[in-house]
């Protein structure tokens, strides 16, 4: 059920019975790893109350369209991009026919129109409204419009009726909500990525760096979190805000790198990026005070750094590995040979010569190398060089 870690579904109760189903779904999507947030219906609290939901979400539930302090904390717009899902359930008939025929007038069902994610319901009602053709007619109209439908199954109902309309077990919602994510690129996989530069001190405050911001490494972050994945960042000194849904490692030096980067390939990682200009080299010793101006000539003794990323294509937990590289002249062939002596499934580089791509630069052009191919990705914002490089990854990948 690993699609729906990381997710943020936004569980939408509307008035019936089944309602007490969603208190035991909020729990069960938490437990598969989703962020709940719950919206419900005026009359979805006369079957169960918004503090049993706000104590199992953890968060305030949303009931009002106009309530000045829950727009303050996250106004319904927010609410409605935030989510990843929207799910119903249980949706009854008078909300499957408002939201057919596209009303606002509740909160949920403005949500239902603002939002941008996908829609699922779970209807759960008397079997004679669900035969009824008035509601069959607005279920045609809601899968016309892309909403998913889980259910509703047969069986015994509260009323005494037996015949379809009973809701879904809150496994199956689950399971079916879970399904909603498959076509996503990377849903349920785990991506490593190394960003920025490291820092390699020479004395209490000096050091040896390089111009690497991060923002390549960070851009990929974001669209790897966006295609599904769960995305571990191992960022060296940078001052980049943390993407959305993003866990990030905050490293100084190469060796610390190495060592989260290890340790998060052992943890189990399917694509590792490497993205971040780490130092190839460190002082042999780092002065424990500042060193003085004293003599004409300092020389400084450098020792090798840990190749991170050729390290982790020799692992025995050896995940789908990604090179990039800076170069400033035979930048394809550099790259090539790259690709080859570090063993990795593919590289992507970058002429760092000017100044309008690659270092700190907010554009990139890249050629991606792979053993029988290669792309060119021309010039354009890290964010969309992101989008295309993740795009081939995920392909190369799957093969
Ligand atoms: O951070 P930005 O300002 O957005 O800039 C982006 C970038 C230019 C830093 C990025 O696009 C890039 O090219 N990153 C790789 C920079 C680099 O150090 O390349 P390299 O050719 O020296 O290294 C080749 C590969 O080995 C890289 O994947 C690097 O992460 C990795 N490496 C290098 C040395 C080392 N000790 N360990 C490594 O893992």
């Amino acid at each position: 059920m690993d699609r729906l870690v990381n997710k943020r579904i936004l569980l939408g109760v509307s008035g019936g019975i089944a309602a007490y189903k969603s208190a035991d779904l909020v729990r069960r999507l938490q437990d598969a790893g989703a962020d709940v947030r719950v919206v419900m219906t005026v009359s979805a609290r006369e079957f169960i109350t918004p503090l049993t939901m706000q104590a199992l979400s953890g968060h305030p539930v949303h009931t009002d369209l106009l309530d000045p302090s829950a727009e303050a904390a996250m106004g319904h717009i927010e609410l409605a991009r935030w989510a990843d899902l929207v799910l119903i359930a249980p949706a009854s008939a008078n909300l499957m026919a408002r939201m057919a025929h596209g009303h606002g007038n509740d909160l949920l069902t403005t949500l239902c129109l603002a939002t941008g994610a996908p829609i699922a319901i779970a209807p759960a009602m008397n079997q004679q409204m669900w035969a009824d053709v008035a509601t069959q007619r607005n279920l045609l109209m809601l899968q016309e419009k892309g909403v998913h439908v889980f259910g509703p199954a047969s069986g015994s109902q509260a009323c005494g009726d037996v015949g379809q309309g009973r809701m879904l077990e809150p496994m199956e919602i689950l399971q079916a909500a879970a399904g909603v994510f498959d076509h996503q690129l990377l849903t349920g996989k785990h991506v490593v990525i190394t960003a920025g530069p490291t820092r390699e001190a020479i004395d209490p405050v000096r050091y040896i760096t390089n111009k690497s911001s991060g923002k390549m490494g960070f851009a990929l972050a974001e669209v790897a979190a966006e295609a599904g994945a769960r995305v571990t960042l191992i960022a060296g000194p940078v001052n980049l805000a943390t993407p959305s849904r993003v866990q990030r490692i905050d490293v100084i030096r190469a060796q610390d790198m190495y060592e989260a980067s290890v340790a998060a390939v052992e943890q189990g990682c399917d694509i590792f990026i490497a993205t971040a200009a780490v130092a190839d080299y460190r002082p042999v010793v780092t002065a424990d005070h500042k060193i003085k101006k004293s003599t004409e000539e300092v020389h400084l003794t450098l020792v090798k750094n840990p190749d991170i990323v050729a390290a982790i294509s020799a692992h025995s937990k050896r995940p789908f590995t990604v090179g990039f590289a800076a170069e400033t002249q035979d930048v394809v062939a550099y790259a090539n040979a790259k690709l080859i002596n570090k063993k990795l499934d593919m590289i992507a580089t970058n002429d760092v010569s000017g100044t309008n791509v690659g270092f700190n630069s907010d554009n990139n052009a890249l050629t991606v190398i792979w053993p029988d191919g290669h792309k060119v990705l021309p010039l354009a914002s890290k964010r969309q060089i992101a989008t295309q490089l993740m795009e081939l990854i995920a392909i190369r990948y799957r093969q």
